[in-house]
């Protein structure tokens, strides 16, 4: 089983560069022109933060460009929610966000809830691909609601043949001392572990901090994939950020011998590295304090 791993595109409905000179259109183009040579993929996967500005054009973007990469392959293709992601924008012109091999929104089972939250299932090879919504409106960090995590449970409760892998925008898991993954996380991490604790969930993946991260949450492997638009830049002093350009993504390797096996891939550009944006500490302070109140 080998996932092409996408997170945060970021993409708006104004062509062309962002204020920190980036375009997410460009990013994303790039990101998957240099997967064209990858073998193998059996599914590609988008967690989250696919609009910046959630506009019905920017969904409409990934799917031109991340369908057609599917497509071509002939291989499913599934989005997620993420915190700057439109519910309805995305309902609108992704539906479910599982789309089958030949680019229909067919997912295996869904579940929709009261105020547009979404989760879905689409088997491949074998797996049980399960996106969930950890999207809360206006907020930064990420809650997953008690209504989906009880259909969720019901999804678990039939072992799929080889497991069940959760994709979904908030991590669970976060670099120590790091206060915007601690703040910005996902909020009701352990209500999510007592619903997969003992089942057949295999792996998480998830996006949002715009960086390449591993640890074990619940027992279970928890992969963050960096930003197609920006990578996220930890040598930046304590508290500070710092975003550089290059789109990135990842390879998940399932049912081998050394499985999870984990890779990143970067694409081709000559400013890879070169910083898009830098927040001091104090700028980091207000940015948390808006986006991530206690909750
Ligand atoms: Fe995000």
């Amino acid at each position: 089983m080998r996932i092409l791993h996408l997170s945060d595109t970021h993409l708006t409905q104004a062509p062309g560069s962002d204020g920190d000179g980036v375009d997410p259109r460009e990013s994303l183009r790039r990101m998957l022109h240099d997967c064209r040579a990858v073998p193998g993929l059996d599914v590609v996967v988008v967690t989250g933060d696919i609009a910046d500005d959630g506009s019905a054009e920017a969904y409409t973007e990934a799917w031109e460009l991340v369908g057609a990469f599917a497509r071509r392959r002939r291989i499913p293709a599934i989005f997620s929610t993420g915190n700057h992601d439109d519910r309805a924008a995305f309902t609108a012109v992704l539906g479910s966000g599982h789309f089958d091999a030949d680019g229909r929104d067919r997912p295996q089972a869904r579940f929709d809830g009261a105020d547009g939250e979404r989760a879905a299932v689409t088997m491949v090879g074998g797996y049980r691909m399960v996106t969930l919504d950890s999207l809360v409106p206006g907020a930064g960090y990420g809650h997953i609601s008690t209504a989906q995590l009880v259909w969720l449970r019901t999804v678990l409760a039939d072992p799929a043949p080889h497991g069940t892998v959760l994709a979904f925008h908030h991590p669970p898991v976060a670099v120590p001392g790091v206060e915007f993954h601690s703040v910005l996380g996902l909020r009701n991490g352990q209500d999510l572990a007592d619903q997969i604790t003992g089942t057949d969930v295999r792996m998480m993946l998830c996006g949002h901090f715009h960086l390449q991260l591993f640890g074990m949450f619940a027992a279970v492997p928890v992969w963050v994939t960096p930003g197609v638009v920006t990578r996220i830049d930890l040598t930046a002093a304590p508290g500070a950020m710092r975003a550089v350009k290059g789109a990135s993504a990842s390879l998940i390797e399932l049912g081998g011998p050394h499985s999870p096996v984990l890779h990143t891939l970067h694409a081709r550009d000559p400013l890879a590295g070169h910083t898009a944006f830098e927040a001091d500490a104090e700028e980091m302070a207000a940015v948390i304090a808006e986006l991530g109140p206690a909750a």
